[in-house]
């Protein structure tokens, strides 16, 4: 098997926490002005997650690229500080695990730092094997997390709330940005479900559109103008500015992304 741990490097972010570098991809995980505040706002705050932890008993949420761990760090740290009992499913998808060296080397800020995220992650990396992975990160989260790549997973039954699409862009990482890849999301999606993403790209728009969802604009991270919402229904975006998906379709069929 060929060795890519050389091909990434640890980088470190505008808001002094750390990201990384693939070199198989080209392409940092986060936004390099600043990965703790980046995923907050795209992921968090956009989808609404911290406020459905205050008022849920349970949520579910899938990820598209587990990386770092962050937004599972992140997902501990919003339940842990709102006090409540709700229980996270955490589920993410990852076909390049980093070595657990790497991940106890990571940075997520002194914020963080009290949840010990290196031990926990370099735990997790440690024992991870092809196929999915089960832990009990605390008594009311739980990761299940899929090892190999997103088009051999075994769908799980469960029915989730959030989708955080987070893949590299879909100019280095087409397969992930595809109709076929956004309607097996749908057929995963409760029908109150949110899908964000950091992507703005009109082809990535158009994609989910082709899939059934209805897609928005909502505002980017840390200056970046745009990002993208997506709901099975338009009820769901009515905080967003909804895009004209009727349009989106007729491009994506005319061929204009390919
Ligand atoms: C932008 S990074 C994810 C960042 C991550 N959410 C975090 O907070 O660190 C994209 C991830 O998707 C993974 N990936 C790329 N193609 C994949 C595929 N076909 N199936 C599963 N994972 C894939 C990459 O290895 C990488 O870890």
């Amino acid at each position: 098997m060929e060795d890519h741990a050389n091909e990434i490097e640890i980088v470190t972010t505008g808001d002094g926490s750390t990201t990384l570098y693939s070199g198989r991809f080209s392409q940092h995980y986060h936004n390099p002005n600043g990965a703790v505040a980046e995923s907050r706002h795209v992921f968090f705050k956009t989808a609404g997650v911290p406020g459905s932890i205050k008022k849920s008993e349970e949520i579910n949420i899938f990820e598209t690229g587990f990386g770092t761990g962050l937004n599972l760090i992140l997902a501990k740290d919003y339940l842990e500080r709102s006090g409540s009992t709700c229980r996270v499913q955490f589920f993410s998808t990852e076909a390049f695990p980093v070595t657990p060296d790497v991940a106890s080397e990571l940075d997520f800020g002194s914020e963080l730092e009290e949840h010990n995220p290196n031990a926990l992650l370099g735990k997790i990396f440690a024992s991870l094997k092809p196929g999915w992975n089960r832990f009990e990160i605390t008594g009311l989260i739980k990761l299940h997390l899929w090892v190999g790549p997103f088009s051999e997973m075994t769908l799980p039954g469960d029915k989730f709330n959030f989708f955080f699409h987070d893949p590299f862009s879909p100019e280095v990482n087409r397969e992930l940005w595809t109709p076929d890849v956004f309607q097996a999301l749908i057929a995963m999606a409760a029908d109150d479900a949110k899908l964000v993403t950091y992507c703005a790209a009109s082809s990535a728009r158009a994609a989910m559109a082709v899939a059934g969802w209805k897609t928005a604009r909502a505002t980017g991270a840390l200056g970046k103008r745009e990002m993208t919402v997506a709901s099975l229904a338009e009820s769901g975006l009515s905080k967003f500015k909804l895009l004209n998906n009727r349009r989106l379709i007729e491009r994506y069929k005319r061929g204009d992304f390919d």
